[in-house]
Order: structure tokens, then C-alpha cells, then sequence
């Protein structure tokens, strides 16, 4: 039997359905390489916003018809979609054509719960909060690993609560794996190829905090793993700007192979609204911290999350945050527009948004942020900078592409005579900036 997997959502749910399909793998199913094809479809959901519930809701409707034309065929739906509250009742009256409703505790036992399925013939439905399931305790480098990058879960779930987030509602409290299990897997992956490993987590620098007895933290696991011989680089999403700590960025600026990349979600650059999406910290903070990270690391890329129209949001909170933009000089800067998510305390506040006004602040907005961008990668004109290939253009097989470590994109032409794959490590010379990527050739 033959299965497909369609993943929506964060890099959490990547590596969740990375489980999923060495799961299926290791019971005998072998891959699809289209849902029309597969004896078994794996929707894994995201509703972080309404944008992408509805994503996932059209999705699953689209194969309705698939399994009128197919009737063993058997869809199993996961993720935070299905752990929302209130969802299932939808799912079970308006999707009869699912076979599988699973929450995110429950993903990883999907194949013992087909056979359930295949033997009983009824919906299975688990979305129990069970935390004696750890999804990541087994260790058998489990992620398909035919590739020269590879990411490992840190930390499940998530603590703080944002006054807008469901994540904390469909992930449940922080969960760390243990550090021996995680420097393990890292070095299954070095030996299966990998070179670049990402740390995942909603807030990896809470790691270690649910497991004191152990005294490990973030910075520890960061320093360990620097030192595991083979990898190349070293990255990891997502973590809080409140939990930043000085230790952390002194680890970081000493290691070898720790990217200066900082993913450091602002959110807002208006004090009055961060306080009401409880963030924990404020502009003073946050500048603070851009100054600790650049001091020790002049060249550090630095990118964000923003969200417009949080509710109470005035024209000059807003103007304030695209001041602090002009502050803050990321070099991205991803733009959201808040969408109200039923069960978080922000969606019950007064002056909501209206959606006109949402939309066009994140046309201001990103109108800011491209100009910085854009200054931001013309510095690098002129430098020498690392980058580990990615692989040939899709449509022109002479220009090639990779990343810096910075996490910045550069397209380059490939030299006759040079022998590259995806992973290598090559010197450029950027020659041209865009808002996006760069441009280089090779040294
Ligand atoms: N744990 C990570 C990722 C959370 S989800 C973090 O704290 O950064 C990724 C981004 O989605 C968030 O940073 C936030 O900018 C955005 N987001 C979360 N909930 C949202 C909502 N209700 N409306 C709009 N954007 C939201
Ligand atoms: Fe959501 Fe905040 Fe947790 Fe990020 S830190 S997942 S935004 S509650
Ligand atoms: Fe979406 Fe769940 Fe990730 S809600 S953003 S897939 S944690």
C-alpha cells in the first residue's frame, strides 16, 4: 500500500510528518508520489491563522470526491487543526470521507492506528492532551534522511501563552527531549550525510527548563552539539526575544558552527501592544538585545515576525512600530495580518480591526521593510561569503543556488568543469543585491 502526505503549517509539522512517513516506511508502506495515487492520504494541519484552516479545510474537501471514486482509499487528518477545540464535531459532520482524525500528541502512532482502521472499518478519533507519549522518545534516526540538511525537534509545546496564539492550546505545556537522545540523533544524521542540522521548537531557548534536574539549557545543548564532529552548520527556530539570554549569544558568537542567524519574533514595535499580547518584554528590551547580538557579531542576520491589527491597535501604535523598524534594520521581516483564533484571549477584546485597515497597514509595512531588506544585502556587496548549495535552478541548470550562513539566499552560474552537489560548502563573491536574495560568483 501506498501512502501520500500533505503537510501544511510550520516547521513543527514538517518534522512531525517527517516522523510520520519514516513511520509509514518502517511498516511496509512505501511512498506516493501523488495523493491520486495513494492507498493512504496524511493531511497535516495548520490553523495558526484562518488563512491556513481554510487551507487545510479545502484540501480535505478536494478528496472527497477521490474517495467516492476510490472507497478503500483512507484519509487520515492530523495536526493542530484536529487538537483545536471545537473542531472535531465540524470534521465529523461535514468530512465524512475521513477515516482518521489524530491530535498532535497522537501523530505518531498513525500506523498501528490504520491497522486499527483497516480491521474495524470506523472512524478513530485521538485527541487526548497525553503527555506520557513522547512522539520523539525512539531513536532510530528516523528522518528519511537522503538529504544533506535535517532538522530535530528540541522542545514540543509551547508555555507562553501570546494573548493571539492558539499554538499553546494545540501543542500543550513544553515538552524537552532529552539531551542525550538529541545528540544521538544528531550523530545518526552525520553519519547518514547530513551537514546542517536545525534545533526546532516554538521557544527552543525554554529548553531544558521542564527537565531542571538534568541542568541542561539552551546554550548547553548549542555548545554540545558545536563540538559533534561532521556538522557544518548549526540552526534553530523559533526562539522568544524574551529568553535571549547573554550566555546564550556569548555561546553562540564563540561556537564554530552556530549560523549567526537570529529569528526573533517583535511582533510589535509599540510598547502598549506588546504588553496586551503578553509578550514580556518591550522596544527598550528588544533594541537592547539587536545591540548585544551586533556587538558580538557585527555581520549577524537578523529577521522577525510582525503582526498588524492586533486588537486596540491605533494609527499611531502602528506608526510606531514602522519607526522601530527603522531601529531594528532586519534583515526580513515576515508580515502578518492578525486573524482572530477562537479560545485565545484576544479574540474576545473589544475594537477589533477592521480588515480593510489590516490590509492596507501590511502594504505600509512591508513597503518599510523591503527598502531596509533591500539596504541590508547591498552592504554585502563586494563580500566574501560562505554558502552550502542548495541545487540547480529548476528552469536554467547554470545558475545554482545556495545559503549563507546568515541564511541569506545567493543565485550564482555554475563554472564549467566544477563538480558541485547539494551540500557543498563554496567561497562567493556577492556581486548584486535584490530584496530577497544576492547574487554571486564563485571565488
Ligand atoms: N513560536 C514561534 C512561532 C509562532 S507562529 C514564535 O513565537 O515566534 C509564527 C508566527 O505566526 C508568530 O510569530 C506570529 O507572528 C504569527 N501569529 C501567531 N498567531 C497569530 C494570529 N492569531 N494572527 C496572526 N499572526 C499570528
Ligand atoms: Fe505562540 Fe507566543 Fe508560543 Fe510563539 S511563543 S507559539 S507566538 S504563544
Ligand atoms: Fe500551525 Fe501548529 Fe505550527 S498551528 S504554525 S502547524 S504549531
Amino acid at each position: 500500500m501506498k501512502y501520500f502526505i500533505q503537510t501544511f503549517g510550520c516547521q513543527m509539522n514538517d518534522s512531525d510528518s517527517n516522523l510520520m512517513d519514516a513511520s509509514l516506511s518502517q511498516a511496509g508502506y512505501s511512498r506516493a508520489t501523488a495523493a491520486e495515487k495513494a492507498d493512504i492520504i496524511v493531511v497535516n494541519t495548520c490553523c495558526v491563522r484562518q488563512t491556513a484552516e481554510n487551507r487545510a479545510f479545502g484540501y480535505i474537501g478536494s478528496l472527497k470526491c477521490l474517495k467516492e471514486q476510490k472507497p478503500h482509499l483512507i484519509i487520515a487528518v492530523c495536526g493542530c487543526l484536529v487538537q483545536k477545540e471545537g473542531s472535531l464535531a465540524g470534521f465529523l459532520n461535514r468530512y465524512r470521507h475521513v477515516s482518521l482524525l489524530l491530535g498532535t500528541f497522537a501523530f505518531a502512532r498513525l500506523p498501528e492506528y490504520i491497522e486499527d482502521y483497516r480491521s474495524r472499518g470506523e472512524v478513530i478519533i485521538d485527541v487526548a492532551e497525553d503527555y506520557e507519549a513522547h512522539p520523539y522518545s525512539y531513536l532510530p534516526a528516523l528522518s528519511p534522511v537522503n538529504n544533506y540538511r535535517s532538522q530535530i525537534s528540541i522542545i514540543l509545546g509551547c508555555n507562553n501563552y501570546c494573548s493571539y496564539c492558539i499554538v499553546p492550546y494545540v501543542r500543550g505545556r513544553e515538552r524537552s527531549r532529552k539531551p542525550w537522545q538529541i545528540l544521538e540523533e544528531a550523530q545518526a544524521l552525520v553519519r547518514a550525510g547530513v551537514k546542517e542540522v536545525q534545533l526546532l521548537g516554538q521557544n527552543v531557548n525554554a529548553y531544558g527548563k521542564d527537565i531542571v534536574d538534568l541542568n541542561w539549557d539552551f546554550a548547553r545543548l548549542l555548545h554540545e552539539l558545536d563540538k559533534t564532529a561532521g556538522i557544518e552548520r548549526i540552526r534553530y527556530m523559533t526562539s522568544h526575544p524574551r529568553d535571549f539570554s547573554l550566555k546564550l549569544i556569548e555561546t553562540i558568537a564563540a561556537a564554530q558552527h552556530i549560523c549567526h542567524h537570529f529569528h526573533l519574533p517583535l511582533q510589535s514595535g509599540c510598547d502598549k501592544i506588546l504588553s496586551a499580547m503578553n509578550r514580556g518584554y518591550d522596544t527598550a528590551y528588544y533594541a537592547q538585545l539587536l545591540e548585544n547580538i551586533r556587538s558580538h557579531m557585527p555581520q549577524a542576520t537578523i529577521t522577525s515576525d510582525l503582526i498588524v491589527g492586533f486588537p486596540g491597535e491605533t494609527e499611531e501604535d502602528f506608526q510606531q512600530t514602522l519607526d522601530f523598524l527603522a531601529v531594528c534594520q532586519f534583515d526580513t521581516a515576515y508580515t502578518f495580518l492578525y486573524s482572530q483564533r477562537s479560545g485565545t484571549p484576544a479574540a474576545t477584546l473589544p475594537l477589533q480591526v477592521a480588515a480593510e485597515v489590516k490590509k492596507e497597514r501590511i502594504q505600509r509595512l512591508m513597503s518599510v521593510q523591503n527598502h531596509i531588506s533591500l539596504a541590508q544585502n547591498q552592504q554585502l556587496i563586494g563580500a566574501k561569503q560562505e554558502i552550502m548549495v542548495e541545487g540547480a535552478s529548476k528552469n536554467n541548470p547554470m545558475r545554482w543556488s545556495g545559503r549563507t550562513r546568515g541564511n541569506k539566499i545567493v543565485v550564482f552560474d555554475y563554472k564549467a568543469g566544477k563538480n558541485i552537489q547539494a551540500g557543498d560548502l563554496l567561497m562567493l563573491r556577492i556581486t548584486a543585491a535584490q530584496t530577497w536574495n544576492l547574487s554571486g560568483e564563485i571565488i
